[in-house]
């Protein structure tokens, strides 16, 4: 017993979105655990770059270039990535958007593209990856899910229904495909220092309401959303399924 349950040598692992902020601090975090990291991207130039920068750090990491809300495009590079890398065993869906409006004028084109991202490209890179998983019985799925599952504020409309279909998907997912050995949860990041939230650190009465309403008094880096993710990622979790864990420094526990 100990730290070999969290042990992630010999697996590999694909990881949305993650040329910055919370995906790639989980990238890195999965690969120092010892998985072979894949990192996804739209951007080639931004993905060989993130690329290059875990390689210079001693991580076995490539890349794979798709955009997720083209079905066509994920079918076919999450198959040739299968090719040259066997197969997946961690599948990390992190890509996400944030577009902030009151509802009543929300545009349909944003609102579209905000769950089309969030909930449609989520599901069409899972459907693709878990055909594998099912094959060899066995794997292990992680959404990055957010306190908009759970609470909504003014403006983030679209995203808290994008987030709160992700949540329940989370759910489908793990019973439908419990008995195939898969394990589907979900991280609930509280509020992370990271560019989608650049709007908000940079201004001064949000970021004074961030420090009085998280209990831990602060926002938190993208690293410490890694325990939960290797957690989730590992054999510790084999009986863990269909959860969201909340890694908030206490805000939805507190009124
Ligand atoms: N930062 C927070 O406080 C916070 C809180 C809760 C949840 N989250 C969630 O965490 C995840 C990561 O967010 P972040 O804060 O690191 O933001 P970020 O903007 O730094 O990272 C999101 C990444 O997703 C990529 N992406 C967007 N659309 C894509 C597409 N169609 N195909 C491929 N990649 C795409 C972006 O290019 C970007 O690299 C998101 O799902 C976000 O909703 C963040």
């Amino acid at each position: 017993m100990g730290s070999e349950l969290f042990e992630l040598t010999g697996k590999v692992a694909l990881i949305t979105g993650a040329t910055q902020g919370i995906g790639l601090a989980i990238a890195r975090g999965l690969g120092q655990a010892g998985a072979r990291v894949v990192i996804n991207a739209r951007n080639a130039e931004k993905l060989e770059r993130a690329v290059a920068t875990l390689a210079r750090e001693g991580l076995t990491v490539s890349g794979c270039r798709f955009d997720l809300v083209n079905g066509a495009e994920v079918r076919e590079r999450v198959a040739a990535l299968e090719q040259e890398v066997g197969r997946i065993d961690i599948l990390v869906n992190n890509a996400g958007i944030q577009r902030r409006s009151p509802l009543e004028q929300f545009d349909e084109k944003v609102w579209r593209e905000v769950l089309d991202i969030n909930l449609t490209g989520l599901f069409l890179v899972t459907q693709q990856v878990v055909q594998g998983m099912i094959a060899r019985k066995s794997g292990k799925i992680i959404n990055i899910c957010s306190l908009m599952c759970e609470a909504s504020r003014p403006t983030v409309g679209a995203y808290t229904a994008a987030k709160g279909g992700v949540k329940q998907l989370t759910k489908s997912m793990a019973v439908e495909w419990a008995k195939h050995n898969i394990q589907s949860n979900g991280i609930g990041p509280g509020y992370i220092l990271t560019e989608m939230n650049r709007p908000l650190i940079d201004d001064q009465k949000f970021d004074a309401w961030v420090r009085a309403r998280t209990p831990a008094g602060r926002w938190a880096d993208p690293t410490e959303l890694v325990g939960t993710a290797v957690f989730l990622a590992s054999r510790a979790s084999d009986f863990v399924n269909g959860q969201i864990i909340y890694v908030d420094g206490g805000i939805l526990a507190a009124l």
